[in-house]
């Protein structure tokens, strides 16, 4: 397909996840490799959504090694519960966070990062990877980032093989 995204700007979040979705998939579709495809993704939801960092973490042991993202510099691993990224991993569940200085233990790789939303990929009931999306607004996520956001890890579970 072309390498482009079709999604028009006066439109609600909601209908982008929706007009979204099907254009990832048929980025992804035919292409075997899951650094090309988590690259394109993050680039897909911040010039979507304009995000501050939208980045993949990558399940290695009894860390989360850094993946494909698209924003400043950040930290390259986080342990097992440590921070939004790790408890998300733990706990096997989305989470949001309106406000990160209000989260015990958020990990700031930047001090312009203030909500925050963690997604876990699963694959046989283990977590693989974590996709973390940052905003600069306070309390910018919801039920549909939520929605959207998850939609979009089950259809890239499977290109982790
Ligand atoms: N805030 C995350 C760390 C990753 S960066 O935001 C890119 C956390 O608390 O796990």
């Amino acid at each position: 397909m072309a390498e482009e995204l079709n999604i028009q700007t006066n439109i609600s979040k909601k209908e982008k996840y929706e007009l979204l979705l099907p254009q990832i998939g048929a980025l992804i579709e035919g292409e075997p490799s899951l650094i090309a495809n988590l690259a394109n993704v993050a680039a897909a939801l911040r010039q979507t959504f304009g995000f501050f960092w939208v980045g993949f973490y990558l399940v290695d042991g009894d860390e989360l090694v850094l993946g494909p993202f698209q924003g400043d510099v950040a930290c390259t691993r986080i342990g097992f519960g440590k921070g939004v990224c790790g408890t998300s991993w733990k706990e096997k569940q989305t989470i949001i966070v309106p406000n990160v200085d209000a989260f015990p233990g958020h990990i700031a790789c930047s001090s312009a990062s203030r909500s925050e939303i963690v997604i876990p990929f699963i694959s046989n009931e283990k977590v693989i990877a974590i996709l973390d999306v940052d905003s600069h607004v306070l309390n910018d996520f919801d039920a549909d980032d939520k929605d959207g956001l998850e939609k979009i890890a089950t259809l890239l579970t499977p290109c982790f093989g």
